[in-house]
């Protein structure tokens, strides 16, 4: 099974082929699927003096490149478009004019060469991702933490979601990048807080914990962003003592939250394994903390490959496969969705 993938929701303009195990139907513990090609064009050079991502410099950006990367993916991937047995695009949530430039090509494809079209939710490619690579059975309890969301969902199958928890104001990922931007160590902020961070003292500064120790799952980082914006105004950023020590107290503190709240979440919906995924599973500091959260309930902790952590094409196909092969196909009246959550009884919340 033949997969192509399309991801524009954002600043990554992302494409790839993925090969899904044979045959149909739901699989509880199934063999993981092979990556074909993987091409990725990050619009970095174009949003970085901007500090963030432009919404229409981004929807233009991935229209002059989408075409271009289609055909690079299929050529490392040696497929032609008639050996497809599916195309998927992500369909939501993101910026809607990139959105819409991924949702239109993929469609175009589908119609002009008769294949199923799959319009994959965002969060679903994080959240199935792990199983592209890695033979997680359904269900688990997912931690999903990227710079737009930060999520604890179980997680029983393609489209069957319950969310325990979300943020009620800011991401993990933004927090990161917040702090890169104030301490002037550039953008995406999450890579380069891990790396300031390397031998910095994690004691100190007390940084406040958002939610430590409340009942339920949910998040929130905006008290902790003032806080960080304080210390960094105090500190002389030629410092590079100070820079290392604010950044690794930073990081233990995002990792003490995740660390409660995964807590939280393990007691209220017992899992054997917990997955973490979106680009701050990236973070090799925060993994290590979730095995040890993971372990203390004899569970196991589970995360794709860094690569297939932040925005990418073979976890949109990978998507595409899981659905095809439960025959869950969409129309080509598709709408592109700028908001979709994952589990849509929480719809009308956050
Ligand atoms: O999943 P993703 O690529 O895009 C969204 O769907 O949002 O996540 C991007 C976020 C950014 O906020 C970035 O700073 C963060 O993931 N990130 C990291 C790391 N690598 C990427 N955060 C912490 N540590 C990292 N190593
Ligand atoms: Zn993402």
């Amino acid at each position: 099974m033949l997969v192509l993938g399309i991801e524009t929701s954002c600043d990554e303009t992302a494409v790839a082929v993925v090969e899904g195990p044979p045959g149909t139907g739901p699989a509880a513990m199934q063999p993981v699927g092979r990556i074909l090609s993987n091409t990725i064009y990050s619009q970095l050079t174009e949003h970085r003096r901007f500090g963030g991502v432009v919404p229409e410099i981004a929807a233009r950006a991935h229209l002059e490149r989408i075409d271009g990367l289609i055909e690079q993916a299929m050529v490392e991937a040696g497929v032609g478009l008639a050996d497809l047995d599916g195309i998927a695009a992500t369909g939501g949530p993101g910026l809607i004019g990139g959105v819409m430039v991924g949702v239109m090509t993929g469609k175009a494809l589908a119609f002009a060469h008769e294949k199923p079209f799959l319009a994959i939710n965002h969060l679903e490619g994080h959240a199935l991702s792990v199983r592209l690579t890695e033979p997680v059975a359904f269900p688990y309890l997912l931690l999903l933490v990227s710079g737009g969301h930060c999520q604890l969902l179980t997680v029983r199958g393609p489209g069957d979601f319950t969310r325990l928890g979300t943020t009620i104001d800011d991401a993990a990922g933004e927090c990161f990048d917040k702090t890169a931007k104030l301490l002037g160590l550039g953008f995406p902020g999450g890579p380069a807080v891990e790396k300031a961070a390397v031998g910095g003292d994690p004691r100190r500064f007390a940084l406040p914990r958002p939610m430590w120790r409340k009942p339920g799952c949910d998040f929130s980082f905006s008290g902790l962003k003032t806080a960080v914006r304080q210390t960094a105004e105090k500190l002389d950023p030629n410092d590079a003592t100070a820079v290392a020590d604010l950044c690794a107290s930073f990081q233990r503190t995002v990792g003490d939250v995740f660390v409660d709240r995964c807590t939280n979440a393990l007691a209220l919906a017992p899992m054997p394994t917990l997955v973490v995924a979106g680009g701050v599973a990236a973070n090799a500091y925060l993994r290590g903390r979730l095995e040890e959260v993971a372990a203390a309930h004899g569970a196991q902790l589970v995360a794709p490959p860094v690569r297939l952590c932040t925005d990418n094409g073979a976890m949109i196909a990978w998507a595409g496969v899981e659905r095809l092969r439960l025959g869950r196909i969409d129309g080509l009246d598709f709408r592109p969705r700028p908001r979709w959550p994952l589990d849509p009884s929480t719809a009308h919340r956050l």
